[in-house]
């Protein structure tokens, strides 16, 4: 079955703006979609030219986040009223390629699902301490079910021992890439005009447990009051993949991405902290201590934050290409 542009208002540029609201390390959508003409299908590919080449050199963290586009996609899919067919990689000789999203039968969205299309464009990635620490009840367990359902596990930190000691290795690998100039140079330069918006890192980065990037470089300039350091972290969660290939970090984007949005539709948010998976020693650490030997893709803290900043996206020009050609739309 097709889906006539007339139909879908050209179903291509939908599927390529939900997918460009995921989130990405530092805003860099490492990502590029192609669509085969009359929306026979929609390929997510990662653009490795886009990736964080100092913090992310292998590209985990850039699949990741195109595996959470690959999620809105198929939530766009379930909005025009299919099911998506998914085709996940490899294809031989096409290392870009992660994913190929067909239309299936026909069958309206879920309640669930349309919670979670709509809150495609409200959720915002959330910096420094939560307004209000209560999360709904019964949340945590939804998305340990939401994990699951995509083939990760998220774990919730709750021993004081556990917060400790993800606080530690955040911590050391925060200091270790402060004191790198390459990664501090990477951090601030992705701040501004089409990066992560200034307004969105004005907290002090130290102000949680978990030790937050300094965006602006304000961990050296100003001191955080004793009173507020740790106040407002929020639920620290860990979500991991048994195995740690490129197809696992497709599924762990998938699964942060439907964690990410089932919280937002309860108007929780999330703040991230993956210094620690961006280097061997602290990531084999967390692995085997607070992820069950599974191989920790994501940290998270999850709280209602008192307020959010949007975003800017790349425009659908310069990420959707028809057939190999640059598309206008
Ligand atoms: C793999 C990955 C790693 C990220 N790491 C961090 C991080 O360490 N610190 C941070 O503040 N945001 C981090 N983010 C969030 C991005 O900065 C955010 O998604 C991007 O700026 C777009 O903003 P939005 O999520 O509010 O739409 C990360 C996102 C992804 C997908």
């Amino acid at each position: 079955m097709t889906v006539s542009y007339e139909r879908t208002g050209h179903a291509a540029v939908r599927l390529a703006r939900a997918a460009s609201l995921a989130p990405s390390p530092h805003n860099s959508q490492p990502w590029s979609f192609v669509e085969e003409g009359h929306d026979h299908g929609f390929e997510v590919r990662v653009d490795g030219g886009r990736r964080m080449i100092l913090t992310d050199p292998g590209g985990r963290e850039a699949v990741i986040a195109c595996g959470a586009a690959l999620f809105n996609v198929r939530m766009a899919v379930r909005h025009l009223g299919f099911r998506p067919v998914v085709e996940l990689l490899p294809r031989p000789g096409d290392s870009a390629f992660l994913a190929r999203v067909g239309f299936g039968v026909h069958a309206p969205a879920t309640e669930t699902e349309a919670a979670l299309i709509d809150a495609m464009p409200r959720r915002h990635t959330h910096r420094g301490p939560f307004a209000s620490l209560a999360l709904p009840r019964g949340l945590l367990d939804d998305l340990r079910g939401h994990a699951r359902a995509e083939g990760a596990v998220l774990h919730v930190l709750e021993e004081p021992e556990e917060l400790e000691l993800m606080a530690e290795l955040v911590r050391a690998a925060e200091d270790t890439h402060r004191a790198d100039p390459g990664h501090t140079w990477e951090v601030r330069r992705n701040v501004g005009a089409g990066g992560v918006p200034v307004d969105a890192c004005r907290f002090h980065p130290d102000a949680t447990l978990l030790a937050g990037r300094d965006y602006l470089d304000l961990a050296r300039r100003f001191i955080v009051p004793v009173r507020r350091r740790g106040l407002g972290t929020g639920t620290v969660v860990v979500l991991s993949t048994p195995h740690d290939g490129r197809a696992d970090r497709v599924r762990a984007g998938q699964a942060l991405q439907r964690v990410l949005l089932s919280a937002a539709a309860r108007d929780v948010m999330a703040a991230f902290h993956t210094q620690p998976l961006e280097l061997p020693e602290t990531r084999a650490r967390l692995r085997r201590r607070l992820a069950a030997g599974n191989h920790p893709q994501m940290v998270l803290r999850l709280g209602v934050p008192a307020r959010t900043w949007t975003t800017a996206r790349r425009p659908v020009s310069q990420v959707l290409v028809h057939d190999g050609a640059s598309a206008r739309w």
